[in-house]
């Protein structure tokens, strides 16, 4: 898809595409097998980025956040390397190349999938929450952005899984963070086998 380009523009998402949200409910559902051929294109990749946690107003989201603390970022691993998603600008921004896909998870079919997107969020944004409520109100929001892409790859007959099992300190240090910002879940997509 990317070559390596320090920073890639994606196309405006398609938001008038799509099944009925009866039909996303119905198929709902995780995969685990992905199909390694197959890539996505980066109309796909804007696609389920606005999905999970895009602009649907001026300054909200497709997902809603506690507090309305907007904390996630998303970094996208790619066949090609390592992306932040800047969602602004709706560009990836190359954090490292390489193949590093395997790092967001322990299972086999991680390494395999299209893309890995991990949910990192800054609790230095949710000070108006009070701290012990902090991580709890950071998983629900993480649980509602991956609801969104679990809902999108229904509508695409593309194939995804949430998933907690996924290295945290390792790649919070490959991916630099600030210490305010941890890495809370991890998201699989791509082709169904
Ligand atoms: C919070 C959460 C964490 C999960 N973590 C993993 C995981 O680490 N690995 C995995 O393969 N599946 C993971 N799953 C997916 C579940 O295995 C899956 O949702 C469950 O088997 C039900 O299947 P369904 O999603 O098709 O309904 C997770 C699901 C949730 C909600």
């Amino acid at each position: 898809m990317t070559n390596g380009a320090k920073t890639i523009q994606l196309p405006q998402p398609q938001k008038d595409s799509g099944k009925s949200i009866s039909y996303c409910l119905q198929n709902r559902t995780s995969t685990k097998e992905f199909d390694n051929t197959k890539t996505l294109s980066e109309q796909q990749i804007a696609n389920i980025l606005w999905a999970a946690y895009g602009f649907n107003r001026a300054d909200k989201r497709t997902a809603p956040s506690a507090m309305n603390c907007q904390e996630f970022t998303m970094y996208v691993f790619l066949p090609e390397g390592i992306y932040r998603w800047n969602d602004t600008q709706n560009e990836l921004v190359l954090i490292e190349e390489g193949d590093l896909r395997y790092l967001t998870g322990g299972q086999d079919y991680v390494a395999d999938a299209a893309m890995n997107i991990v949910y990192v969020a800054d609790y230095a944004k949710m000070e108006s929450i009070a701290k012990e409520s902090q991580v709890a109100m950071a998983y629900a929001d993480c649980g509602l952005i991956a609801q969104n892409v679990y809902l999108y790859c229904a509508s695409e007959n593309l194939g995804c899984v949430i998933r907690g099992y996924i290295d945290r300190p390792t790649v919070e240090k490959r991916l630099n963070l600030h210490t305010s910002s941890k890495v809370i879940l991890s998201q699989t997509i791509g082709f169904k086998k």
